[in-house]
C-alpha cells in the first residue's frame, strides 16, 4: 500500500542546512534558515538560557507527565512580555504550550477549522510552511500581495482581501519581522488594520515568532496588542526558536482571547483535544528552562540584554547593506528600512544557484536571504558575489 506514495521534495529551507554542511569551501555564507549568528558566526546557546537550565538540572525532581497544555508557568509567565498590557485579566484570555511556533500555527489553524473556518487570507510571500499548513489542513488560501516594490507594506491588498471576506474567514498575520519580505506594517497601518478587524467577522491569526528582533518587545507587539485590544476574539501563535535561541528544543505558545471567559475556556478545551490527538503533549525541557527565567528577575534581564544586542546586530548589517547602495542590479537601501531577519532579493533561481556554485553564498530559492548571517567579516564579499552575478 504504501508504495503508492509520491516522493516528496525535501522541504527547500531545511534541505539548505544540509547543502551548507556538506560544502567544504572555508569561506561559505550561510544566509539559509533563520537562525542567528553572532559577530563570529555562532549560534551560541543564551546565556541567560544556560543559567536556567542548570538550575533546572539541579531542581527538577520529575519528568512524569504534565498534560496537553504543557507547563503553565511558562505560558503564563510570557503574558506581560508578549501583550503588556492588553493582557486581560478577566478569564478572556487564555493559552497552552505548543511544539515550536509551528505547533502553534498548526493548532490555531486547526482551531479555527473546527469552529468553521474555510478559507484563510494571508499576504503572499509568507513563510513556506504556512501554505504547506493550510495545505494539510484542507483549508483554502485566499492570497493578497503583501509587499509593494517600493518596500512598503501593500495596504491596498489588504483592504480589499478583507473587505471580500466574510464569515467563515480567517486571516493571518505576521506580528512582527515579516517572513520573509522584512516589510512590517507601521503603528498607523496596524491602527487601520484592527479598525477593519472591529467592522468584520474575519477572525485574526497573529504569528508572531521574532518577538524582540525588530524594534524591542514591545514595539514588535505593537499591532497584536491593538488588535486584541479592538476585536473580541483573536489567536496568537507565539515561537520562542529565535528570540530564547530554542530552535531544536520546539517551544512555543498558542493563546486565543474570546468575547467571554466561558467560550476561552471551551476554546481551550477544543485546542487540548486537538493537541492530545496531534502531539499529545508538547516537549517539557525548553518550555520549562524558560519559566526559570520569566521567574527571575536577574535571568530574565540578561535574556532581555541578550536579545537586545541581537537585534542591536542585525540592525547593524541592515545600515551596512543599506550604505553598499546597489550590488549589480540589487537596490540594497530598502533593507535599511525594513526589521528583523529577513529580506527578499530581487534575483531569480538561476541567480540563487550561481550564488552557490561560484561564491558560496546560500540563500532560499525564493531570493530570500536571513541578514542575521552576515557579519562585517563577510558583508564585503557577499556583497561582491551578489554584484558579480546580478551585474
Ligand atoms: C525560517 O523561515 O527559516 C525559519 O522559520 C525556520 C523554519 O522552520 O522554516
Amino acid at each position: 500500500m504504501l508504495n503508492r506514495l509520491e516522493e516528496q521534495a525535501p522541504d527547500a529551507l531545511l534541505a539548505l542546512i544540509k547543502l551548507f554542511t556538506a560544502d567544504e569551501r572555508a569561506d561559505k555564507i550561510d544566509l539559509g534558515v533563520g537562525v542567528y549568528k553572532t559577530a563570529d558566526g555562532a549560534t551560541p546557546v543564551f546565556e541567560a538560557i544556560k543559567g536556567a537550565e542548570q538550575r533546572l538540572v539541579d531542581t527538577q525532581d520529575s519528568k512524569s507527565y504534565l498534560g496537553p497544555e504543557g507547563d503553565l508557568g511558562f505560558v503564563n509567565g510570557l503574558i506581560p512580555h508578549i501583550f503588556g498590557d492588553a493582557a486581560s485579566d478577566d478569564g478572556r484570555m487564555d493559552g497552552m504550550q505548543t511544539p515550536g511556533g509551528t505547533g502553534a500555527v498548526r493548532l490555531a489553524l486547526a482551531l479555527a477549522q473546527k469552529g468553521g473556518v474555510t478559507r484563510v487570507l494571508m499576504g503572499t510571500p509568507s513563510w513556506p510552511n504556512h501554505a504547506q499548513i493550510l495545505g494539510d489542513l484542507s483549508l483554502e488560501l485566499v492570497a493578497f500581495d503583501h509587499a509593494n516594490s517600493d518596500g512598503t507594506a501593500n495596504m491596498d491588498g489588504l483592504r480589499s482581501a478583507l473587505a471580500n471576506a466574510g464569515e467563515g474567514d480567517a486571516i493571518l498575520l505576521h506580528g512582527c519581522c515579516h517572513n520573509p519580505t522584512g516589510v512590517d506594517y507601521t503603528p498607523a497601518e496596524w491602527d487601520e488594520i484592527a479598525a477593519l478587524l472591529k467592522d468584520s467577522p474575519v477572525i485574526p491569526i497573529i504569528d508572531l515568532a521574532y518577538q524582540g528582533l525588530g524594534q524591542g518587545m514591545d514595539e514588535d507587539a505593537y499591532g497584536l496588542r491593538t488588535v486584541m485590544a479592538a476585536v473580541p476574539e483573536v489567536m496568537v501563535a507565539y515561537s520562542c526558536d529565535k528570540n530564547f535561541g530554542m530552535y531544536r528544543d520546539r517551544v512555543g505558545a498558542f493563546y486565543v482571547q474570546t468575547a467571554d471567559a466561558e467560550t476561552t475556556s471551551r476554546a481551550i478545551s477544543n485546542a487540548s483535544a486537538l493537541a492530545r490527538a496531534s502531539w499529545s503533549m508538547p516537549p517539557d525541557h525548553g518550555g520549562a528552562a524558560i519559566r526559570i527565567i520569566l521567574e527571575d528577575a536577574g535571568l530574565t534581564q540578561r535574556w532581555l540584554d541578550e536579545l537586545t544586542s541581537m537585534r542591536e546586530r542585525i540592525g547593524e548589517v541592515r545600515s551596512t547593506l543599506a550604505a553598499s547602495g546597489t550590488a549589480g542590479s540589487v537596490d540594497l537601501t530598502p533593507l535599511g528600512k525594513q526589521r528583523g531577519m529577513f529580506a527578499m532579493l530581487p534575483v531569480s533561481k538561476e541567480q540563487v544557484q550561481q550564488l552557490r556554485k561560484d561564491h558560496a553564498v546560500y540563500m532560499a530559492g525564493s531570493g530570500r536571504i536571513n541578514v542575521a548571517g552576515l557579519t562585517l567579516g563577510n558583508i564585503d564579499a557577499f556583497v561582491a558575489a551578489l554584484t558579480d552575478v546580478t551585474g
